[in-house]
């Protein structure tokens, strides 16, 4: 019965895929589509990427290039993406009306991106006819004018990226678009209200405009809120510490403003936000603990502020702040010349401010105190449903329908914030590797051969090269990059870019493919456990459940990205690496291989091979037994990073496991003496306890007893927050 409710709603995903995929492989454009993409050229001005497009183009198999890509399903035109060089407005002759009227004849485009083409003039409100939109990307032209209320209409849209034209006047209401991810208005002339938007917002630029407005309290309950920029902008009124603490905060940016007062002293931090710019406003007093300086995990930037501390690089003597306070608050404060009667009004408007940030602060931090206490209930809840070692809690997560031609959201909000994706030629690669120079090869194994190098912006990457046994079409290509190319996430050692080499006489066919990954340079989790670690440094107990929580979150993506998902990963703490920041990043995850992408078997193939990874997956049952091993081997990991020492043979990790098992029970508080002595005084039992008892249940002999990834997620957190609110009453106590 269990073992049927979790087959069948794969047995089920599997076939709408193939029924997908063989839907969209064969058919060509529709004469009327077509009819309409040849007329954009024109309508375009004939930019240089067009050039080639004639009435014999075939436009669902143009290979997709950092410039130009079209892609479709059924016959119908769902993605254009068209990037030229405009270095200004393009002729007289253009009008943005005509071009979005025919755009409009291609309605299921659900992905519009039409950068740097010197396109100008207003956006139309017809653009409300692309019903289907779910990125528009308008970005670095000079369109002018108003954005027009309609788009507002298309409730599709997830990103709406306008930066860098030239619209003025106020944003209008966005608060319809509920399915919005990412909303970049940057580098315009927009202002002066602050706009309302949707709380869904994962990613939200306002950089570089002219919002002359208080920061809205609303923004409290943008609880997806990753990333926020608002630099560059005259948003005055008290800093909104509320924004330290939102739970998804990850880069927030509000320097270049004026805003005013004293962060509260006690304002808390999310664990997940690692950069910190308040610089250049009006902020006065000594800042909160959690972004007093740089960290491990924490960049904080505070210079150009009337802040008393050290270290906090430059900063204005308070008079500057004061005044500038004033000015915002009291446009004509300038004319006020320094009388005792008008200092007196000085500091009653500044002492108020003051007070108002307190309040605000606490307000924040009683909103965070409600979330928290309605986990705390859920959790007591849990506890009975779910934990105790003897009986661990199993259930498999429900799994949506696939959709093979869209991102999901969770794969989106996972590919928020990473560096853009390329497409490499290979002179690029070969100014990278110095021409593929043998002391930059670093693997030369069955999958074929990596190299590391450098790539123009300075940024150190590893290069593999995928050998082709067979040739390969480009169709058969495009498939497999649409899978790889899913492979990003903030978790993962990522894909940042690829590389075709064709076939020098036959340019259907290729001959090998380069993929593009990052480079994770602080070295592997293990280096920073136990007394044998090999840095000086060490984490804290947060800090390693962060990382692991970090890992979980890279697994949960690989499980669901594709379907099936990418299982069988042979996680391994070796494996899983630090960057700069200290995010874990999984590297050497079961990439799909190419063995199964054969030109001449298309239309032939079961979706199953598709996916055809290192371990080849003969049925459902290996691809459940894949996502159990994968939660095991997390289990591994996450025994380490306690005790801080690897887990020897499988008779000394029973053994353990017994005695964890038995001290859990009995007397959690003698956990201690299993614990690395590096965080055996600063970590409460309690948290510890949740850990190792995650861990137990992940090593399970029976995979059924596993648990599902989400909830080993939600256990993490738990114990997370547990410490920090252990560590935060004990600073207290040692006070006193
Ligand atoms: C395609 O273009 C060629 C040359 O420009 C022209 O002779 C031919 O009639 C066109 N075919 C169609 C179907 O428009
Ligand atoms: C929009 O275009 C800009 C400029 O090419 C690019 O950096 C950005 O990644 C694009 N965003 C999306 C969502 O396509
Ligand atoms: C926006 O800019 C146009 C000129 O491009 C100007 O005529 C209009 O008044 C501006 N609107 C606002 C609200 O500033
Ligand atoms: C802001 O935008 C203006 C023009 O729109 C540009 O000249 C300036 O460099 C931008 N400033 C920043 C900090 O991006
Ligand atoms: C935060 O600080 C304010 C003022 O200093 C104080 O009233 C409040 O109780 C503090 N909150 C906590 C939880 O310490
Ligand atoms: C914090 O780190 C940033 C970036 O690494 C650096 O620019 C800044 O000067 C550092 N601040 C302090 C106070 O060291």
């Amino acid at each position: 019965m269990g073992f049927l409710s979790t087959v069948v709603p794969f047995a089920v995903a599997a076939l709408f895929f193939f029924l997908l995929s063989l839907r969209s492989s064969a058919q060509p454009l529709s004469r009327s589509q077509s009819k309409t993409l040849l007329r954009l050229p024109r309508l375009l001005e004939y930019p240089p990427v067009l050039a080639g497009w004639s009435n014999s183009t075939a436009f669902c198999y143009i290979l997709p290039t950092p410039s130009l890509s079209v892609s479709c399903d059924a016959g119908r035109v769902t993605g254009l993406s068209v990037v030229g060089g405009a270095s200004g407005p393009i002729s007289p002759a253009f009008s943005s009306d005509s071009l979005f009227t025919t755009l409009s004849r291609l309605p299921d485009l659900t992905y519009l991106s039409l950068v740097s083409l010197g396109l100008y003039g207003p956006l139309p409100a017809k653009v409300d006819r692309l019903a289907s939109l779910q990125v528009l990307n308008l970005s670095s032209n000079y369109f002018s004018g108003a954005i027009p209320p309609e788009l507002s209409r298309v409730f599709t849209l997830q990103n709406l990226i306008l930066s860098w034209n030239l619209f003025n006047g106020t944003v209008p209401d966005l608060r319809p678009l509920s399915a919005i991810l990412e909303l970049d208005l940057s580098g315009n002339n927009l202002g002066q209200k602050f706009p309302s938007l949707s709380s869904s917002l994962v990613t939200l630029s306002l950089r570089n405009n002219s919002f002359a407005d208080k920061i809205p309290a609303n923004l409290a309950s943008f609880d997806q809120l990753r990333r926020l920029d608002l630099s560059f902008n005259e948003l005055h009124g008290l800093v909104p510490a509320f924004l330290f603490l939102l739970p998804s905060m990850q880069y927030l940016d509000l320097s270049e403003n004026r805003l005013t007062g004293e962060v509260p002293a006690n304002s808390s931090c999310s664990i997940d936000l690692s950069y910190v710019d308040i610089s250049n406003n009006l902020i006065v007093g000594r800042l909160p603990s959690c972004i007093q300086s740089n960290s491990s995990n924490r960049v904080v930037l505070s210079s150009g502020n009337c802040l008393s501390a050290v270290d906090l690089g430059f900063q204005h003597p308070n008079t500057y702040c004061n005044q500038g306070a004033l000015a915002a608050v009291l446009p004509s404060a300038n004319k006020i010349s320094g009388s005792k009667s008008n200092l007196g009004l000085i500091f009653g408007i500044v002492g108020g401010a003051i007070c108002g940030a307190v309040l605000v602060g606490l307000l924040g931090f009683l909103i965070f105190r409600k979330m928290r206490s309605a986990k705390d209930e859920e959790d007591t809840r849990n506890i009975f449903e779910k934990t105790n070692v003897g009986k661990s809690f199993v259930h498999v997560a429900p799994r949506s329908p696939p959709d093979a031609r869209h991102m999901s959201p969770t794969v989106m909000i996972g590919t928020l914030g990473l560096e853009p994706y390329q497409i490499f030629s290979i002179e690029d690669l070969e100014e990278a590797t110095n021409s593929f120079d043998p002391s930059n090869l670093i693997e030369d194994g069955a999958l074929g051969q990596a190299y590391k190098g450098w790539i123009r912006d300075g940024s150190s990457v590893i290069i593999r090269c995928l050998r082709l046994n067979h040739k390969l079409s480009r169709q058969s290509l495009l498939q497999y990059m649409d899978i790889v190319s899913k492979l990003r996430h903030r978790h993962l050692v990522s894909i940042i870019g690829y590389c075709v080499a064709n076939d020098s006489e036959n340019t259907n066919t290729i001959d090998a493919i380069f993929l593009v990954f990052e480079h994770v340079s602080n070295g592997s989790l293990r280096f920073y456990l136990g007394e044998s670690r090999k840095t000086e440094i060490t984490m804290t107990l947060t800090q390693r459940v962060s990382a692991t929580i970090g890992v979980a979150r890279g697994i949960q993506f690989l499980h669901t990205v594709t379907v099936p998902g990418i299982v069988g990963n042979d996680l391994n703490i070796e494996n899983i690496l630090l960057d700069q920041t200290f995010t874990a990043k999984i590297s050497n995850y079961n990439l799909p291989t190419l063995a199964n992408f054969r030109s001449n078997k298309l239309g032939s193939r079961s979706p199953l091979t598709i996916f055809a990874h290192k371990e080849d997956l003969g049925s459902i049952d290996s691809v459940v037994n894949g996502e159990k091993e994968d939660i095991y081997q997390f289990g591994l990991i996450l025994l380490e990073i306690v005790t801080g020492r690897p887990p020897g043979s499988n008779a000394q990790l029973d053994s353990l496991r017994a005695k964890l098992e038995k001290s859990l029970v009995d007397k959690p508080a003698s956990l201690k003496g299993f614990t690395d002595m590096e965080i055996r005084g600063s970590s409460s039992v309690d948290s510890l306890s949740r850990v190792v008892e995650v861990s137990l249940n992940c090593l399970s002999k029976d995979p059924k007893q596993r648990p599902c990834i989400d909830d080993v997620i939600w256990n993490l957190q738990y114990s997370v927050q547990v410490q920090d609110d252990w560590a935060s009453n004990e600073s207290f106590n040692v006070q006193i």
